[in-house]
C-alpha cells in the first residue's frame, strides 16, 4: 500500500462513517476503509527489504465475531489459491464461524478467485450473478470477493459498478485483515474495498485449516519477479519473497509429527527460492536437502522456472529416496522466437540441455510441463517447434491452454495475427499428441507393481479407492478403506491414457527415510 493509498482510504472512511449500522465507533479498528488496487504500483519492484511477522494473533476484540455463523469459501485456480483458502479457513474457525459446504446454508460467501486466464474470471462473475438471489433472501449475507482477481483494478470497477450484492473485496496480501474486513462489512453499508498492491511482507503463524490429514501445501515462497509477458501473476501476487528456512523446516517436520505422508512446497517459481535473502546464500537445493532428511515419505515442489533450475538442485534431487522423480517445468513454447517475447529468458537450446541434465542425473524421471498456443503472431512453422520439443522431452502429461490477454500486461498490448480458429485447431493438434504421449506412458505399467498413497474412495465409485503413484500418476483399485492415508502397493490390470486401475497386493510400512 502506498501513502497515497492509505490517505485515500482513511478520506473515505470519514466520509462514510455517518453511514454506520451502529453508533459504536469502530474506527480504531480500521487503518483503511477504501483501498483499491493499481497494477502500476503493483509492477514496481523496490529495494527495500521484506519484512517477516512472526507474531500473528487474531484480535481478542473480534474472537467472538463468528458465533451462530457459518462460512462458505468457494476456491478457483491453483494450489496457491487452495492453501490460502486453508489460511482463510484457520481465521474464520479462529473468530468462532463454523464451516458449511453449502451456499444456501452459510452466512459469508467468499469466492477465492483466479486472474490467470479470461475464463476463470467469467466463471467468477457468472458465480457473482448466481448469488445474487440469496442476498435478496438473506440481507444479513456477507458476500465477499477475494484472491487474484480482487487485485485486478479492472475486476474491482465492474464490480463495483455492477455487482453490489458484493459486500467486501480484498486482496492477496490482505487475507490477515480478513476479521477486519468481516467488521468493517457488518458496519457498513458501502461495499468494503481493502486490496494492497505492493507488499513486501511475510506473515508466519497464520491459523491454517488443511483440507485432509494425508497431503499437505508448505508455501515456502510468495509472488514473482519474473515478468512473463503474458502473465497477471507478478501483479496480483507482488513481489518474490522467500520464507525463513528454518520456518519451513519447523512447519515441515510439524506436519511430519502429525502423520502427514506427503508435502508438496509451493510457491510461484519456486527455484528462485532465496534469492531475496540479503544475509545467507541459501536456495531450493539446500532447501529440499534438508527436509528430505525429515521423516515424510514423499517431498513435492511446484511450480519451476527452467531458467533458475540449478544444478546443485538436481544433484540433490538425484538422491531420491523421498524426493519424488517427478518434475512439472513448464515450458510454454518450442520455439525460440515466441519464448524471446514471451521473456521467459531461455531459449528451445537451453531448455533441452537442462532436460538432458536431469534425465542424465534422475534417469527415471517423469517430466510435465505447461504450454501456451496462439501467442500474438504465432506462425505455424513456430507452433510445430513446440510439437518437436514435445515429442524430445516425451512429457508425460501437459496443461495446454490457448493464450488469453491480460489486462496490464506487455502481450496484451501486441496486435496477434492469428484467428482464434487457428488457435483452437494447435491446441486440438497438441492436447492429441500429448494424449498420446500420455497413453503411451500409461502402458508400461501393465501387470506392474506401483506404490500408490491412498486419498480416499474414488470420486466416481465409493467401492473403489484412489490414489497417486510418486509420479503422479492417478490408480484407482480395489483395497480396504484401511488403506486410506497409507502407501500401499497396488498391481496394474488396466492401464488407460489419464488413469491405472488396478488391485491392492499388499500394504507396505511407512517407508524408512534416511
Ligand atoms: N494465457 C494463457 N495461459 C496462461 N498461463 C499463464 N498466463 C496465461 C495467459 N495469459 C498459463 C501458463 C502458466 C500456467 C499456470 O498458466 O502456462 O504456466
Ligand atoms: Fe507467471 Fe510463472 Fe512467468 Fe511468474 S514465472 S510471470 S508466475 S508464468
Amino acid at each position: 500500500m502506498n501513502e497515497n493509498q492509505r490517505l485515500e482510504g482513511q478520506q473515505v472512511q470519514t466520509e462514510n462513517s455517518s453511514d454506520k449500522k451502529s453508533s459504536k465507533d469502530y474506527s480504531k479498528y480500521f487503518e483503511t476503509v477504501y483501498t483499491a488496487p493499481s497494477l502500476k504500483d503493483a509492477k514496481k519492484r523496490g529495494k527495500e527489504e521484506v519484512k517477516y511477522h512472526k507474531d500473528f494473533d487474531l484480535p481478542e476484540e473480534f474472537l467472538g465475531m463468528g458465533q451462530g455463523r457459518k462460512f462458505y469459501i468457494r476456491t478457483y485456480g491453483c494450489q496457491m489459491n487452495e492453501h490460502d483458502t486453508e489460511v482463510m479457513a484457520g481465521i474464520f474457525l479462529g473468530l468462532g464461524y463454523e464451516p458449511t459446504d453449502s451456499v444456501e446454508d452459510a452466512n459469508v460467501i467468499l469466492l477465492n478467485t483466479c486472474a490467470i486466464r479470461e475464463n476463470a474470471e467469467n466463471k467468477v462473475f457468472g458465480e457473482l450473478g448466481h448469488l445474487k438471489h440469496l442476498k435478496r433472501e438473506k440481507p444479513d449475507l456477507l458476500l465477499g470477493v477475494c484472491g487474484c482477481m480482487s487485485q485486478e483494478e479492472s475486476v474491482v470497477n465492474k464490480i463495483l459498478k455492477t455487482y453490489n450484492q458484493v459486500d467486501m473485496i480484498f486482496g492477496t496480501h490482505n487475507i490477515h485483515r480478513l476479521p477486519h474486513i468481516l467488521q468493517e462489512a457488518y458496519m457498513s453499508k458501502e461495499m468494503v474495498v481493502e486490496v494492497w498492491s505492493k507488499e513486501g511482507d511475510v506473515i508466519e503463524n497464520l491459523p491454517k485449516v488443511r483440507r485432509g490429514n494425508i497431503k499437505a501445501w508448505v508455501n515456502i515462497m510468495y509472488g514473482c519477479d519474473k515478468f512473463c509477458t503474458y502473465c497477471i501473476v507478478p501483479y496480483t501476487r507482488g513481489k518474490e519473497r522467500s520464507r525463513r528456512p528454518d520456518d519451513i523446516i519447523q512447519e515441515v517436520r510439524q506436519l511430519a509429527a502429525q502423520g502427514y505422508q506427503e508435502i508438496t512446497l509451493l510457491g510461484q517459481n519456486v527455484n528462485a527460492y532465496g534469492k531475496d535473502f540479503t544475509d545467507i546464500k541459501y536456495g531450493l537445493g539446500d532447501l529440499m536437502d534438508e527436509i528430505s532428511k525429515i521423516d515424510i515419505p514423499r517431498i513435492r515442489f511446484t511450480t519451476s522456472h527452467p531458467r533458475d533450475f540449478d544444478d546443485h538442485l538436481i544433484q540433490v534431487l538425484a538422491k531420491g529416496g523421498n524426493l519424488m522423480d517427478h518434475i512439472h517445468l513448464p515450458v510454454q513454447s518450442g520455439s525460440t522466437d515466441i519464448l524471446k517475447i514471451m521473456a521467459r529468458k531461455y531459449t528451445r537450446e537451453q531448455y533441452l540441455e537442462l532436460v538432458r541434465k536431469i534425465k542424465a542425473a534422475i534417469p527415471n524421471v517423469t517430466l510435465t510441463t505447461d504450454i501456451i498456443v496462439g501467442y500474438p503472431n504465432e506462425t505455424d512453422e513456430q507452433f510445430e517447434d513446440t510439437m518437436s520439443l514435445v515429442r524430445e522431452v516425451g512429457y508425460e502429461s501437459a496443461y495446454t491452454f490457448i493464450y488469453s490477454p491480460r489486462e496490464g500486461t506487455p502481450a496484451a498490448k501486441m496486435q496477434d495475427n492469428v484467428p482464434m480458429e487457428v488457435k483452437k485447431e494447435r491446441l486440438q493438434r497438441l492436447n492429441a499428441l500429448v494424449n498420446e504421449q500420455s497413453a503411451q506412458s500409461m502402458k508400461k505399467y501393465q501387470d506392474q507393481i506401483v506404490e500408490v498413497l491412498v486419498e480416499g474412495e474414488s470420486k466416481n465409485n465409493p467401492d473403489v479407492l484412489a490414489g497417486y503413484t510418486s509420479k503422479l500418476k492417478l490408480v484407482n483399485f480395489v483395497g480396504p478403506k484401511t488403506a486410506i492415508g497409507k502407501i500401499v502397493k497396488v498391481k496394474i490390470t488396466d492401464a488407460k491414457t489419464w488413469s491405472l486401475n488396478g488391485e491392492m497386493v499388499e500394504e507396505i510400512e511407512p517407508v524408512e527415510v534416511k
